[in-house]
């Protein structure tokens, strides 16, 4: 009985360990952003809202704020951000990688149970791998490895999303898609490279 106790317990074990977080492969959500700036020595917080689409098969983001009419798209395979505001068209450089699981090296910095007992848990995770050259923290579920919140620290202020009502998939596709014109060439694929990290002005 005890050997057969001392199995179950070591098979728990492992698939604790062994079961890598990983979010679906398509999902939306709300986002809820606060932003806290110091003006003057004073603390000035802003709030707004977006939802994000996220699309591993595709690679690309999508953040919609429907309350200043602005879309931003991070295309993951060209690594350019686009800002379509007011039938305009903005083109950034968007080296970063994108993720579907957790990497290996990505440092757990806490986990929490929110709710009390049987609540929902939640682990904290250094944000440098999951988007380098930024300092903060992004914490997911688990298990479900749904997004629950991103930090992101910079040199005078500190912004944070808060995720909520994620659901699986995609309801409308358009989301992704960049209005050619006026972004035209830097969503033409083989141009050459020095022509992508021009700014387009419009
Ligand atoms: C937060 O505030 C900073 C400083 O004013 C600004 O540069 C940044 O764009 C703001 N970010 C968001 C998400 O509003
Ligand atoms: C984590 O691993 C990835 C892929 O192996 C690597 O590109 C990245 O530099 C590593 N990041 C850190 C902080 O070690
Ligand atoms: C989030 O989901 C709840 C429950 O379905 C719903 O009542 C609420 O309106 C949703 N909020 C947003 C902002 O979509």
């Amino acid at each position: 009985m005890l050997k057969f106790v001392a199995v179950a317990l070591l098979l728990a074990a492992c698939s604790v360990w062994g079961d890598q977080c990983c979010t679906p492969k398509q999902w939306e959500s709300f986002i809820g952003i606060e932003n806290t700036t110091a003006v003057d020595g004073m603390i000035k917080v802003t709030q707004s809202y977006a939802t994000e689409s996220y699309d591993f098969d595709k690679k690309k983001i999508a953040l919609v704020f429907p309350a200043i009419g602005m879309r931003i798209v991070q295309d993951y395979n060209k690594h350019m951000m686009y800002t379509i505001v007011a039938g305009m068209c903005f083109t950034t450089p968007w080296p970063a990688p994108m993720f579907n699981c957790v990497p290996d090296n990505a440092t757990l910095l806490a986990s929490f149970e929110m709710g009390g007992s049987g609540g929902l848990m939640i682990d904290q995770y250094d944000l440098q791998v999951f988007l380098p050259g930024f300092k903060g923290y992004m914490q997911l579920s688990r298990p479900g490895c749904l997004p629950i919140s991103q930090t992101q620290y910079f040199d005078s202020y500190v912004t944070m999303f808060g995720f909520t009502n994620v659901t699986e998939g995609i309801k409308d596709p358009s989301v992704f898609d960049i209005p050619s014109p006026p972004c035209p060439a830097m969503d033409i694929d083989n141009v050459v490279k020095p022509l992508l990290f021009e700014p387009a002005h419009p």
